[in-house]
């Protein structure tokens, strides 16, 4: 399969569990090569338009709340069949009932502070990549 790009976040509740080079090595042993990465603080702003896919759910507000909480490691991630990869490697959306070893049942507290987002299509994977960075940071 060709390459595709994800865009990992690595969410403020894995950062202030310290365990963001954790999870930056265990996406490296995968095979992913990084293309863009950086720490940075969502504004409210920022994460509403992130997630406004979600603005009718009912934990939008909570969510966003969560994401702005801290400081998140945003990263541009590119592989083979890259989307479904990593979904494979950070498991399902609640770490209680995602597999032992990947990452949100690892680092993961609960449904909402799970430690990682990830892109779930081979279009939003390239759509999110271009939200947090420019074009010439993804060559
Ligand atoms: P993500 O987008 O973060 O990779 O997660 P996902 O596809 O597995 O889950 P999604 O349905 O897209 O939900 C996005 C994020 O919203 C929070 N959430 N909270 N309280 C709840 O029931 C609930 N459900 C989802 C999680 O942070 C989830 O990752
Ligand atoms: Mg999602």
């Amino acid at each position: 399969m060709a390459n595709q790009r994800t865009l990992c976040i690595v969410k403020p509740d894995a950062v202030e569990k310290r365990v963001q080079g954790h999870i930056l090595q265990r996406l490296l042993d995968e095979g992913f090569r990084v293309l863009a990465l950086k720490q940075t603080r969502l504004t409210r702003d920022a994460a509403e338009g992130f997630y406004a896919v979600h603005r009718e759910r009912p934990f939008f507000d909570e969510l966003c709340t969560f994401m702005t909480r801290g400081p998140v490691v945003v990263v541009a991630l590119e592989r083979d069949n890259a989307v479904q990869h990593y979904r494979d490697v950070i498991g399902a959306t609640d770490p209680a009932k995602a597999a032992d070893g990947t990452i949100r049942k690892l680092y993961g507290s609960n449904v909402g502070e799970n430690a990682v987002h990830g892109s779930d299509s081979e279009e939003n994977g390239a759509k999110e990549c271009g939200y947090f960075f420019a074009g010439h940071e993804l060559l």
